[in-house]
C-alpha cells in the first residue's frame, strides 16, 4: 500500500487507473455518483451480463468519467463480509500496478466503510520482494482514495490491513532469510518505531531460564532459537492480554521427517507469530487503552546432528518434562515454554494462535480455524471472529483425550491417541501449561496459508489469517 485516504468529491471527476462500483442487480448508487453516469455505466454493465454474485466483475472503459476503467463488482447481500470480499476481488481485476484507484462502494456505517478498503487493500496485496525486475520489486499497490469514508474508518482500515499485509510479508519471505535470529531483529526495529517495548532470549538465556521447548526444537538448526516478547503497555489499561505465537520459520519435521510434499508450505510454520506481532504493532497504532504482551517463540525446526531425537525427554519451562515421541509435533513444545512463560506475569487472559496440526485441515478445511480453551473465552474468540469475517469454530478439549499424552518416562509425551482428534490433542497438551489462566488455542494450519487461486480479500500464499480476529478481540477488551 502506499497510500489510502478518504475522497468527498465527486467519483466520475477523480483522474485514477479505476473506479470500483458495486452491483447488487443494478449499480449501486452513491452520494458521490452522478444518476445520470449511474445509469449509463448500468446499462453497459448490464449488457455484459453484470452479476450479484459477491467478487464477480465486470471491467468497462471509463467513459463519462474520468477514470481509465470502471470495475463493477458483484456486493451480494451488500453486508460487511460481502463487501470486504467483493472489494478486494475488484482490487485484482484492475490490471498491472495501478497508480490511483477509487473505491465507491456502497457503506451503511464505519464499519462497512472500514471493510472495504480494507479487503481493497488486502485484495490487492502481492509478494513482489524476490522478483527480479525492479519496477515489479518495487511496486506497493496503488494510491488508495474511498469514496465517502469517514477519517475513522480509513485510520482503522490503514491499520488493520498494514497488520495483515505485514503478517503476509513475514510468512512470504522465504525461510533462508526468515529464521529466528532475523525476525527478533525485525521485531525489536518495528518495535522502536512504534513504541512497542521488545525483549529477545538469546539462545544462551533460553538456556539459564530453561527454555528447554523452543531449545530442543531449535537446536537442529545452525540458526539458533529465539523467544521474543513484545509489549504495548498503555498507561492507565485496565486489562491484560497476552498472546503467544508459533514461531517456526520452517518445519522439516526434523529426525522424524516431512515427505518432501509436506514440506513444500512449510515456511508458513511461523504464521502464528506473525501475527501476533503485526497485532500488538497495530494495537499500539491505534493506541488501544489496553495491555498486550506478545510472545513469539522462534524456532528452525531441522533434522541435523544437534537435533533433538524421537525418545528425548525435555524440560519445558516451569518444570514439566516432555518425552518427545515426534520431532514433527514439534508446535507444542515451543509453545509449552511460551505459554508457561505468559501465564507467570498473571495476564487476564492468554490466547494462543499457531499452524499446530495437519488435523484441523481434516476437521476443518482449508479456510476455517478451530478454537478451543475455557468456554467463555473460546466464546469470547468465535464472537471477536465472527465481527472480523474471520471462520473461527469453537471445538472441545475431552478429557478422555489426556490419557493419550502420558507417558511412561516423563509428565507427558508429544503424540497421543492414534485414533484421530489430532487438533484436539494438541490443544489437550497445551492446556497443561496454563495454570488457571483464562485461555483460548487458536489453531489457524490451513488457513494461514493459501495454497490455491486468490478469492476475495486472500491472495495465494500467506494470508495474515488471525490478525483482525486476535485486534477485535483486544478492542473489545479495551470497550472499543
Ligand atoms: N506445522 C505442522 C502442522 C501443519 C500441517 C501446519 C499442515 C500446516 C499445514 C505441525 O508441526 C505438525 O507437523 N504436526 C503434526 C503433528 C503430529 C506429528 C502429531 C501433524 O499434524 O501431522
Ligand atoms: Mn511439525
Ligand atoms: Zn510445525
Amino acid at each position: 500500500m502506499t497510500s489510502m485516504n478518504a475522497t468527498s468529491t465527486a467519483v466520475s471527476t477523480l483522474a485514477a487507473d479505476a473506479l470500483i462500483l458495486g452491483f447488487d442487480g443494478d449499480v449501486t448508487s452513491h452520494d458521490l455518483l452522478d444518476e445520470s453516469v449511474r445509469v449509463a455505466i448500468a446499462e453497459a454493465a448490464t449488457a455484459l451480463e453484470a452479476s450479484a454474485k459477491v467478487g464477480s466483475t465486470v471491467v468497462l472503459p471509463g467513459t463519462g468519467v474520468e477514470a481509465k476503467r470502471v470495475v463493477v463488482v458483484g456486493i451480494g447481500d451488500g453486508s460487511e463480509g460481502a463487501l470486504r470480499e467483493a472489494a478486494g476481488a475488484a482490487a485484482r481485476a484492475i490490471g498491472t500496478r495501478p497508480t490511483t484507484v477509487v473505491v465507491a462502494l456502497p457503506a451503511a456505517d464505519d464499519a462497512a466503510a472500514s471493510a472495504i478498503a480494507e479487503g481493497a487493500v488486502l485484495g490487492a496485496y502481492s509478494f513482489n520482494a524476490y522478483k527480479s525486475d525492479d519496477v515489479v520489486a518495487a511496486y506497493h499497490g496503488p494510491d488508495w482514495l474511498i469514496a465517502g469514508a469517514s477519517d475513522a474508518a480509513i485510520t482503522r482500515a490503514r491499520i488493520l490491513a498494514g497488520a495483515v499485509a505485514g503478517a503476509r510479508d513475514l510468512v512470504n519471505t522465504p525461510p533462508l532469510d526468515m529464521f529466528p535470529g532475523a525476525v527478533a531483529e525485525i521485531a525489536q526495529s518495528y518495535g522502536a518505531a512504534h513504541g512497542v517495548e521488545v525483549e529477545v532470549w538469546e539462545p544462551q538465556r533460553l538456556a539459564d531460564e530453561g527454555f528447554g521447548g523452543i531449545l530442543a526444537v531449535g537446536m537442529g538448526s545452525s540458526r539458533l532459537p529465539r523467544l521474543v516478547k513484545v509489549e504495548w503497555a498503555p498507561e492507565g489499561a485496565s486489562q491484560h492480554v497476552a498472546i503467544i505465537g508459533k514461531g517456526i520459520t520452517f518445519d522439516t519435521g526434523g529426525i522424524s521427517l516431512k515427505p518432501s510434499k509436506s514440506m513444500e508450505t512449510m515456511k508458513s510454520d511461523m504464521s502464528g507469530s506473525a501475527a501476533v506481532l503485526h497485532t500488538v504493532l497495530a494495537a499500539a497504532k491505534a493506541e488501544l487503552p489496553v495491555k498486550v504482551t506478545g510472545w513469539l517463540c522462534m524456532a528452525e525446526n531441522m533434522p541435523s546432528g544437534t537435533a533433538q531425537r524421537p525418545s528425548d525427554v525435555i524440560r519445558i519451562y516451569g518444570g514439566k518434562t516432555v518425552e518427545v515421541l515426534n520431532t514433527d509435533a514439534e508446535g507444542r513444545l515451543v509453545m509449552a515454554d511460551g505459554l508457561a512463560r505468559a501465564v507467570e506475569d498473571n495476564p487476564d487472559v492468554v490466547l494462543d494462535i499457531a499452524t499446530l496440526t495437519g488435523a484441523q485441515g481434516v476437521a476443518l478445511g482449508t479456510r476455517t480455524a478451530g478454537v478451543m480453551g475455557d468456554d467463555d473465552i473460546r466464546t469470547e474468540v468465535v464472537d471477536a471472529a465472527g465481527a472480523a469475517d474471520e471462520p473461527f469454530w469453537p471445538m472441545p478439549l475431552p478429557d478422555h483425550l489426556r490419557e493419550g499424552i502420558k507417558s511412561k518416562v516423563a509428565d507427558l509425551q508429544n503424540m497421543g491417541d492414534p485414533n484421530g482428534g489430532g487438533m484436539l490433542t494438541a490443544g489437550v497438551f497445551l492446556q497443561e501449561f496454563v495454570g488457571d489462566t483464562p485461555w483460548a488455542h487458536l489453531d489457524i494450519a490451513r488457513p494461514a496459508f493459501n495454497e490455491g487461486s486468490p478469492w476475495g480479500s486472500t491472495p495465494a500464499g500467506a494470508t495474515g489469517f488471525g490478525v483482525r480476529t486476535l485486534f477485535r478481540f483486544l478492542e473489545e477488551r479495551a470497550g472499543r
